[in-house]
C-alpha cells in the first residue's frame, strides 16, 4: 500500500521542487537582466503628453522633501538634469515609495515645465511617463528609495522645474523640484559624500582631521547632509563654504519616521520601527551622486571614521592611474585600525598628533572585510546610475563594471572600536602622508583660534 503511494508523491515534490527552481531563476534572472535605458526613455517618450496645468510659482521648493501623492506613499526631494548620454537628456528625480513591496510596476509621470512666453503663467507643462528605479537596501523598511527617469526631448529646450505626479495630466502637481542646467565640464576631480550627520554630532576636532586628510588625498569638494549636527561645527564648515569647497544639505526634515523613540514620530503609522532605513542615507548618497554628474569626474564615499588610503600611491589621482580605466566603481576594502590600541609610531609622543587616529594608530586587524562588507568605494560619475552604500547597483555608459581594489593597492581605513577581536599586524602606509596631514590639521585650529 505504502509502497504504491510513494511514487506520485514523489513525483509532486519533485514538480513541485522544479517549478519553484524555476520562478527562482526566472525572478533572479529577470532582475538582474540589464535594462537599456535608452529603449525605455524612447519609449516613455511616445507618452509625451502636453497638459495644461496652470503654474504656481509658490510650488517649487530646493531640496525639501515634498509628497507627490496624496496618500503620503511617495515623497520626492531633488531633480536633476542627467546628459550623460549624448543621445537622449534625462530628468533624476530622487524620491521615496511606500508601494514599492507590490508586485504591479506602478506608473507615475514627470510634469517638466519649459519657460513659454506665450502662456499666461509663462510656463508650459508636459507630461510624461516614468520609469522607476527601487534602489535594493530597504532593510524591509515601509518606504524604499526610489530613482525616477524621465525623458526630455533632446531638441527641446531645457525644463526649468519637474513635479512627480500619479496621473498623466490630470491632479494639480503636489511639488516642483528646479532643476539646473548641467555644467559642460566638470569642475572637480574629486567629491566626497559623507554619511548624514547624526545625534548632534559634535566632534569638531575629528571632522577637521577627517576634512584635512582628505583634502591632502586629493578632494576638492564635501557633501555634507545635516540631519542632526552641533553648533560647534558651524565656524569650520562656514569656512569651507566661503571656500567653495563644502555644501551642505539640508537633511533634517525627512517626511518619515526613521528615529526609533516616539519623538520620530511624523507621518503614516508609526509603530515604533524606523519607516525609511537609517536615516535615509541611501537617498543622500544617489543625490550627492545625482549633484556630481556633471560637477566632478569622481563621487568618493567615505564617513566621517573611515579613509581611503592607498598603499604606495601619493593620492587619489595616481591611485586611480594603477586601476583599470574603465571600471564604474573602484571598491576599496574595509579593515578597521582599533581605537583602544596604544599609540604607536613614530608620532605616538607627539601631543596634537595624537588627536589624529591616521596617525598614531599603526596597528590595523589583519583581517580585511570582503567585498560588500562595510566596503566603500570611487565611483567614476560618468558611468554609475545608482549607488547602494558598500558597493553599487546599475551602472550605465561603456564600463567594465565594479573594480574590488587589492588591498595591497588601496583599502578604506576605519578608525574605531572593533566588534570582533583579530589578530594585529603593523601598518603604516597612512603615515606617507603624516607630516603633511600633521601641518594642515595645525594651520587649520589656528585659523579657527582652537
Ligand atoms: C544643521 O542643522 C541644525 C539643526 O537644525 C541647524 O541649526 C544648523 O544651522 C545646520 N547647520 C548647517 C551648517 O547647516
Amino acid at each position: 500500500m505504502f509502497h504504491r503511494r510513494k511514487g506520485p508523491v514523489l513525483i509532486l515534490v519533485v514538480a513541485a521542487i522544479s517549478l519553484l527552481l524555476l520562478f527562482y531563476v526566472m525572478f533572479t534572472v529577470m532582475r538582474r537582466a540589464p535594462v537599456d535605458e535608452a529603449q525605455i526613455m524612447r519609449k516613455n517618450l511616445e507618452s509625451q503628453t502636453d497638459c495644461s496645468f496652470d503654474w504656481d510659482p509658490l510650488l517649487p521648493k530646493r531640496d525639501v522633501w515634498q509628497p507627490a501623492g496624496e496618500n503620503q506613499d511617495t515623497y520626492v526631494f531633488s531633480a536633476h538634469l542627467d546628459a550623460r548620454d549624448p543621445e537622449f537628456t534625462v530628468v533624476r528625480i530622487i524620491g521615496i515609495n511606500s508601494k514599492y513591496k507590490l508586485w504591479y510596476k506602478k506608473s507615475d509621470y514627470c510634469v517638466l515645465w519649459f519657460k513659454d512666453i506665450n502662456e499666461a503663467s509663462g510656463m508650459r507643462s508636459v507630461s510624461v511617463l516614468a520609469d522607476s528605479n527601487l534602489i535594493p537596501e530597504t532593510h524591509d523598511r515601509k518606504y524604499g528609495v526610489v530613482l525616477y527617469s524621465c525623458p526630455v526631448l533632446v531638441s527641446a529646450e531645457v525644463p526649468l522645474f519637474v513635479s512627480l505626479v500619479r496621473k498623466t495630466c490630470q491632479d494639480q502637481p503636489l511639488n516642483a523640484l528646479p532643476l539646473s542646467p548641467p555644467s559642460v565640464q566638470p569642475v572637480a576631480t574629486f567629491s566626497v559624500c559623507v554619511a548624514p550627520f547624526l545625534f548632534q554630532y559634535d566632534r569638531l576636532r575629528s571632522m577637521i582631521a577627517f576634512v584635512e586628510s582628505s583634502l591632502i588625498l586629493g578632494a576638492d569638494h564635501f557633501f555634507f547632509y545635516n540631519h542632526s549636527m552641533s553648533s560647534v561645527l558651524g565656524p569650520f564648515i562656514d569656512i569651507l563654504e566661503q571656500a567653495g569647497i563644502a555644501t551642505v544639505i539640508n537633511w533634517q526634515d525627512l517626511p518619515v519616521a526613521v528615529k526609533q523613540d516616539p519623538e520620530g514620530r511624523a507621518h503614516g503609522e508609526f509603530d515604533g520601527a524606523p519607516e525609511l532605513h537609517y536615516f535615509g542615507q541611501v537617498a543622500a548618497i544617489n543625490d550627492c551622486l545625482y549633484r556630481n554628474i556633471h560637477y566632478s569626474q569622481y563621487v568618493v564615499s567615505q564617513d566621517l571614521d573611515e579613509l581611503i588610503v592607498p598603499g604606495d600611491a601619493d593620492s587619489w589621482y595616481t591611485l586611480l592611474k594603477q586601476l583599470p580605466p574603465l571600471a564604474a566603481a573602484y571598491i576599496m576594502r574595509n579593515v578597521i585600525f582599533p581605537l583602544d590600541q596604544e599609540n604607536t609610531g613614530p608620532f605616538a609622543h607627539d601631543s596634537l598628533a595624537k588627536e589624529l587616529p591616521v596617525l598614531v594608530k599603526t596597528k590595523r586587524q589583519d583581517h580585511v572585510f570582503p567585498y560588500g562588507d562595510r566596503s566603500k568605494y570611487i565611483v567614476n560619475t560618468k558611468l554609475v546610475k545608482t549607488l547602494g552604500i558598500h558597493t553599487i547597483y546599475d551602472t550605465c555608459g561603456e564600463t567594465t563594471g565594479e573594480h574590488t581594489v587589492s588591498p595591497s593597492v588601496a583599502m578604506t581605513h576605519h578608525y574605531k572600536n572593533p566588534a570582533k577581536d583579530y589578530d594585529l599586524v603593523n601598518y603604516d602606509r597612512a603615515l606617507q602622508f603624516g607630516d603633511t596631514i600633521l601641518s594642515h590639521y595645525k594651520k587649520r585650529l589656528q585659523q579657527l583660534k582652537l
